[in-house]
């Protein structure tokens, strides 16, 4: 059991963020990311569609074996954790808006949220956020558009850069002092959120938290990698093969990028 892998899946290859994490926290584990571009952005999906896509993702990664799944989706944790949890035994970590370490960090008790559609509109940001967030006022923004341009690898472009401005402006206006990344796609974003952001405002989000949980839950189960040997990664994508390398290359990493027909 300890050699099974970790499984991960996501909307693309924005959860290679917190892949990235996990492989940084637990160098031995082996791990499979599944990057369901070809139905990304969750974002913009009903409810339904989302619970049916990570229910796929779920099936396709027990089937290659994994001990644990790591949701590494905001919109896909928000809309069907639950669910998942209700519905295998295996066990779910999955990623939520980072906001209560802003809210009790916050001087200014103005805190900023960067998120799709799909996780603003759910009942388990809404609770989250309520619960983490009294006396804090929270200003919520879509990411809408950021999504389809990093799923093609566009993560420094002029486009991505004026829309990201058009979503921090208001923000910044109302006088935010964090600035809580609520998508796995958006770390890719923080080299241009640094540029436009002035050194008050932080920026958060919740990979490192989520490969804590990962190391956490395996050590409870018995089943962290023994072995003392770097882990195997193998990557599959459903879309284009190029962009998740890119995200992903690295010398000295034991990995493989393969096409998947999920
Ligand atoms: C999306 O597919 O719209 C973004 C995924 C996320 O919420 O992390």
């Amino acid at each position: 059991m300890s050699d099974s892998p970790v499984g991960i899946f996501d909307s693309g290859v924005g959860g290679t963020s917190v892949w990235r994490e996990i492989h940084k926290l637990l160098p031995y584990e082996n791990t499979v990311y599944l990057a369901d571009s070809k139905n990304a952005p969750y974002g913009e999906k009903s409810e339904h569609e989302i619970l049916q896509l990570s229910i796929k993702n779920t099936e396709v990664l027990l089937r290659k074996g994994c001990k644990l799944i790591v949701v590494a989706c905001n919109t896909a944790t928000t809309n069907a954790i639950g669910y998942l949890r209700q519905n295998y035994d295996v066990p779910f970590v999955g990623i939520e808006p980072a906001i209560k370490p802003a809210a009790l960090q916050s001087r200014s008790k103005i805190v900023g949220v960067l998120a799709t559609k799909g996780t603003l509109a759910s009942s388990l940001f809404h609770s989250t956020s309520g619960n983490h967030a009294r006396g804090i006022t929270v200003i919520e923004r879509e990411g809408t558009g950021l999504v389809p341009l990093i799923e093609q690898g566009k993560v420094d472009s002029k486009e991505i850069k004026e829309l990201l401005e058009g979503y921090i402006r208001p923000m910044l206006e109302k006088g935010i002092d964090y600035l809580v990344l609520g998508c796995t796609h958006y770390p890719y974003l923080i080299p241009l959120l640094k540029d436009m952001l002035p050194g008050t405002v932080q920026i958060i989000d919740s990979g490192e938290a989520v490969a804590r949980q990962t190391k956490s839950i395996l050590g409870e189960k018995g089943t962290l990698r023994t072995t003392r040997s770097s882990g195997h990664h193998e990557f599959y994508s459903n879309g284009d093969l190029k962009v998740l390398e890119g995200f992903v290359r690295n010398d000295g990493l034991h990995y493989s990028v393969e096409k998947g027909d999920f």
